[in-house]
């Protein structure tokens, strides 16, 4: 049987950027194009975060459906270096109204990273704390793109919950 997975993983941009403001990037901007368009016939959410050059992307889904779009995109020669941070089975999606959520906004990863004692973005150095740190804080942040597209929650998969004996002799 296939379980709920939730994929962290980090590469670096092919096509480095300097950025001024907080516009997005060409590149970023078709990915997530691209992403709002497939995810939700795979039933896949999650949220994309770009910057210092690095990609730093969740993706929520069924076991098999999230392994081969990871396969896929590591195929992508936008970027390089991909690294997997994290690789969970959850009972419960933490992006469940996304096929694609958006953070650009950078002050609050920074106000993160200084409580890390890191002064740039490098997720390749984050552990689990730091990542679900990060992740908690996308949930909470707003996607200035697009509004929630999907409604994944009710797709979940319950734990195999075992029936108390009471429950079994009386229903
Ligand atoms: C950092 C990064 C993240 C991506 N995330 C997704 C994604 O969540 N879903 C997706 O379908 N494609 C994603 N892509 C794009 C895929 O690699 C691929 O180009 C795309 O799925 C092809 O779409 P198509 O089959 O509709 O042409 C991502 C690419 C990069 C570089």
């Amino acid at each position: 049987m296939s379980h709920l997975l939730r994929m962290v993983y980090v590469s670096t941009t092919t096509n480095p950027i300097h950025q001024a403001g907080t516009e997005i990037p060409i590149d970023v901007g078709r990915i997530l194009m691209q992403s709002r368009k497939n995810n939700p016939k795979l039933e896949v959410g999650g949220v994309l975060y770009f910057s210092n050059d690095i990609f730093f992307q969740c993706l929520e889904g069924e076991q098999d459906v999230v392994n081969a779009l990871y396969q896929k995109i590591s195929t992508d020669p936008r970027h390089k270096d991909i690294e997997t941070l994290s690789v969970k089975r959850v009972y419960k999606r933490q992006f469940s109204d996304w096929s694609m959520k958006y953070v650009a906004t950078k002050d609050r990863v920074a106000g993160l990273l200084k409580k890390f004692g890191m002064d740039e973005f490098n997720p390749y150095e984050f552990d689990d704390y730091m990542i679900e740190e990060l992740l908690n804080l996308f949930t909470t942040t707003d996607d200035k793109t697009s509004k929630p597209d999907q409604n994944y929650s009710s797709k979940v998969q319950a734990p195999n919950k075992k029936k108390s004996f009471w429950t079994r002799l009386f229903g």
